[in-house]
């Protein structure tokens, strides 16, 4: 595969860093990723819980400042995300992949992959291992975006990269999203839950923009190590500048929003 990997993107966890921060920032409506997740699982606190593609380990460390006293596991195939979460305590922090996960069947009572599942290669099987390692009874929830989340911001920067042969990569994302996903877990889980969060980026001042920006460059076919890096940042940004220049007194506003689908795996 050529162009950007989910590897290359998360050799460091700046760029992902970038994003969640904008989201908690940015947002139109407030935004709680991590309480629609928890009210999903309907989680008590006494769970023995795996976040897979649990990134630099945030929504643990939420769990564990909220009283969790059941076990708390991230797994990442990132060792950059891995040293990030095992720096939480009371987080245990593993290396592994999300469709050969190193725990035994049964083991979990809760299971999460969070904006992960449109990573990895073969969707399919990594939900036939969540499904493995939740007990009969525990539960399982998997978020994903909205196809076109923040598509205004994306395709800005898809424009640029265009000018430079650049195109977002198959390899990058997997095309599972909120259109998908339901019909993918029923196949594994049967019933399933959906619990559907619309909202937008909203910003009104170029920085912040710029910066979400170029955190989705992976996305929009732009290697990190990309020698046309830095002349899109700067086509990306003179656009931005001129925006806000001749639109005074407005904002930006990027649509996004996420599905949360929970299942319990029976027997
Ligand atoms: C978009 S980030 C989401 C991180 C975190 N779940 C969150 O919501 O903040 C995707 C994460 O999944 C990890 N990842 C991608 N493919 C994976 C795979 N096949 N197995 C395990 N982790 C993977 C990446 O390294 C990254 O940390």
């Amino acid at each position: 595969m050529t162009g950007p990997t989910p590897t290359a993107e998360y050799a460091t966890t700046d760029p992902l860093r970038v994003r969640i921060d904008t989201h908690a920032q940015h947002s139109e409506h407030p935004d709680d990723p991590v309480a629609a997740v928890v009210d999903a699982l309907e989680l008590t606190g006494g769970e023995a819980l795996a976040d897979i593609g649990c990134g630099d380990g945030r929504f643990l460390a939420h769990l564990g400042r909220r009283g969790h006293a059941g076990r708390l596991v991230g797994v990442d195939n990132s060792a950059a995300m891995v040293t990030a979460a095992a720096a939480i305590p009371g987080v245990e922090a593993v290396t592994g992949d999300a469709e050969a996960l190193p725990f035994g069947d049964d083991e979990f009572d809760a299971v999460t992959a969070r904006h992960m599942l449109y990573h990895v290669p073969d969707p399919r099987r990594a939900l036939r291992e969540l499904a493995r390692i939740t007990r009969p009874g525990g539960r399982v929830a998997v978020t994903v975006n909205h196809p076109a989340t923040c598509a205004r911001t994306r395709g800005l920067v898809i424009d640029r990269a265009a000018e430079h042969g650049l195109a977002p990569v198959v390899g990058m994302v997997n095309g599972v999203d909120s259109t998908t996903l339901p019909a993918m877990m029923a196949e594994v889980f049967g019933e399933v839950r959906v619990d559907r969060f619309d909202n937008a980026l909203v910003f009104d001042a170029p920085a912040p923009l710029i910066r979400f920006a170029e955190a989705l460059f992976s996305f929009c076919g732009i290697d990190p190590a990309s020698p046309h890096r830095a002349a899109i940042l700067d086509a990306v940004t003179t656009d931005v500048d001129h925006w806000f220049a001749t639109h005074l007194g407005e904002r930006w506003r990027d649509p996004k929003g996420y599905i949360v689908v929970a299942a319990q795996p029976c027997c």
